[in-house]
C-alpha cells in the first residue's frame, strides 16, 4: 500500500503531481510520500502490540534526516552501522536509548563515540571487537551493554550479495564461539551482556528462514540462562522482503504472528531492524528521457538518472518497475533505460516493456526508496540528485541537488602543482 497513484493519467505522490517537483526541483530527484513511510511504520511496529519490542528503523535503507526525524516521532529508535550514522539518528532526534549498533568493522573511534553516547546495545561480531570493547569500558569506566551477533546458519533464500546469515557469510560470531564469549563477557565487570542478535539477510520472501532463526535464537537463549546469563533482549535484524515486481512478502502481521509465537514465554523485549520494508515503496526516483537511440534491433531510452544515482540494478540485476510520469497509451516495445554514465553496466531496466516515451517525458523508477539514495555516489563527476518530501498537497526539498562546489569540496592542490 502506497500513495502514489495516477489521477487521470497522471502520476501523484499523495495529492501532489510528480511533474510538478520535477519541473521546480529539476531531475533527477528521488521523491518520497511522508504519508506512505509513516503509515508503514505504524503498521508493522502495530503489528508487534502483543509483546513489548523496539522497532529500530535500520538508517542504512535510507538516512535522510527528515526520515530520521519522522522515525523518532513515531517513537520509533535506530539500527544504524556506523559512527555517521549514529551523528544521523542523534540529529534526527532518535534517543541514545533507542539505538543499536551493529557491523562487522566498528572502529575505536567509533565505539567510543557510542559508548559515549550511552546507546542501547552494541551488537558484538567478532572477537576482536570484544576485546577493544573490553579495554574501552575499562578505560572509560563506562558499564556497556552488549549483544553478540549470532550467525544462526540459515539461508534466507535471497539475493547472495544480501545473504548475511551464512557460515561463508562475514556477518556475526557461530554460536560456538558465541557461548564461549558470552561467559566471558558476563566475568566482565563493565560489559552488561544484555541481548542477543542476528540478521539473516536482506529483501526475504518466505516466513520459513525467520522461523528457522528465531526457534534457534530461543534455545540459545535458554542455554545462556542455564549459564546464568539472562538476556533481556532479543535482536532479529530486519529483512522482510517487499513487492518489487510480483513477489508476495508476508505481511508485517504474519511476520509479527511467527515470531510472537516462538517468544511468547520468554519474557524478552523483541528488537526488530526494519529497512526496506518502511521505505522502500515510499518513495520513487524520477528521471526525463533526453534521447531515444535506436541501433540495429535495438532500442535504448537515455535517461538522467544512472547508476551512481540508483545502483541496484547494475550491482544486484535488481527489478524495479518503470512506469511513464504522464501515463502512455498505446502498444508498448521493449527498449533499455540506461543513463549517461561511461559502464555497459550502467542500466535502470533492460529489455523493458514500456509504452513509446519520447525525449523529455519524465520516467518514474519505482520502489526506490530504500538503498536508492544512500547507495548513491558521485562516479562520473555527477551531482548526486535531490531528496524531495510530500505530504498531502506539500513537498519539501529535502535535501538539495548537489551543485559543482558540493564535487569538489574537500579537495586540494599540492603546492608542487600550482600554477
Ligand atoms: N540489520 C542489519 C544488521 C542489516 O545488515 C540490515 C541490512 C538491516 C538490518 C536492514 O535490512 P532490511 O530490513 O532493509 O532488509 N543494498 C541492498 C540491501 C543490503 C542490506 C544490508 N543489511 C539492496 O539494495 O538490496
Amino acid at each position: 500500500m502506497d500513495y502514489f497513484e495516477y489521477r487521470n493519467g497522471e502520476l501523484f505522490c499523495e495529492d501532489v503531481p510528480v511533474k510538478t517537483v520535477a519541473k521546480k526541483v529539476g531531475t533527477p530527484l528521488y521523491l518520497y510520500s511522508y504519508g506512505t513511510f509513516e503509515r508503514h511504520f505504524l503498521v508493522f511496529d502495530g503489528a508487534f502490540r502483543n509483546i513489548p519490542h523496539l522497532a529500530c528503523y535500520s538508517l542504512k535503507a535510507n538516512s535522510n534526516g527528515a526520515l530520521v526525524r519522522t522515525i523518532a516521532k513515531l517513537g520509533g529508535g535506530a539500527d544504524i552501522v556506523s559512527g555517521g550514522e549514529l551523528h544521523r539518528a542523534i540529529m534526527g532526534g532518535i534517543p541514545a536509548r533507542k539505538i543499536v549498533y551493529s557491523g562487522v568493522g566498528k572502529s575505536e573511534q567509533e565505539l567510543r563515540l557510542a559508548i559515549e553516547a550511552g546507546i542501547l546495545m552494541i551488537n558484538i561480531e567478532s572477537e576482536g571487537e570484544f576485546l577493544l570493547l573490553k579495554k574501552l569500558s575499562r578505560k572509560m569506566r563506562r558499564k556497556v551493554p552488549v549483544s553478540i551477533r549470532v550467525n544462526p546458519e540459515i539461508d534466507p533464500k535471497t539475493h547472495p550479495y544480501i545473504t548475511t546469515g551464512l557460515k561463508k557469510n562475514k556477518f556475526g560470531v557461530l554460536w560456538s564461539e558465541a557461548s564461549r564469549l558470552y561467559r566471558e563477557i558476563a566475568a566482565e565487570e563493565n560489559l552488561v551482556p544484555v541481548g542477543i542478535s542476528s540478521h539473516i539477510g536482506s529483501q526475504i520472501l518466505e516466513l520459513g528462514p525467520f522461523i528457522e532463526a528465531v526457534t534457534s535464537l530461543r534455545s540459545m537463549i535458554l542455554e545462556l540462562k542455564e549459564q546464568g546469563i539472562a538476556v533481556e533482549m532479543l535482536d532479529i535484524g530486519g529483512g522482510l522482503g517487499i513487492t518489487y515486481k510480483d513477489e508476495m512478502p508476508p505481511r508485517p502481521d504474519e511476520y509479527a504472528g511467527v515470531v510472537e509465537d516462538k517468544l511468547r514465554d520468554m519474557g524478552i523485549r523483541l528488537i526488530l531492524e526494519p529497512g526496506r520494508v518502511l521505505v522502500g515503496n515510499s518513495g520513487i526516483f524520477v528521471t526525463k528521457m533526453l534521447y531515444v537511440k535506436r541501433t540495429q534491433g535495438k532500442t535504448f531510452y537515455i535517461v538522467d538518472g544512472a547508476m551512481n544515482d540508483l545502483v541496484r540494478p547494475s550491482l544486484y540485476d535488481a527489478y524495479h518497475e518503470i512506469i511513464p510520469v504522464v501515463e502512455a497509451a498505446g502498444k508498448t516495445a521493449a527498449a533499455d533505460i540506461v543513463g549517461p554514465i561511461c559502464e555497459s553496466g550502467d542500466f535502470l531496466a533492460k529489455d523493458r516493456q514500456l509504452a513509446e516515451v519520447k525525449e523529455g517525458d519524465l520516467l518514474a523508477v519505482k520502489s526506490a526508496g530504500a538503498y536508492g539514495f544512500s547507495m548513491s555516489s558521485n562516479y562520473n563527476s555527477r551531482m548526486r540528485a535531490a531528496e524531495v518530501l510530500v505530504r498531502g498537497s506539500e513537498f519539501f526539498v529535502v535535501r538539495k541537488r548537489e551543485t559543482l562546489k558540493d564535487l569538489t569540496r574537500g579537495e586540494s592542490i599540492p603546492s608542487f602543482l600550482e600554477v
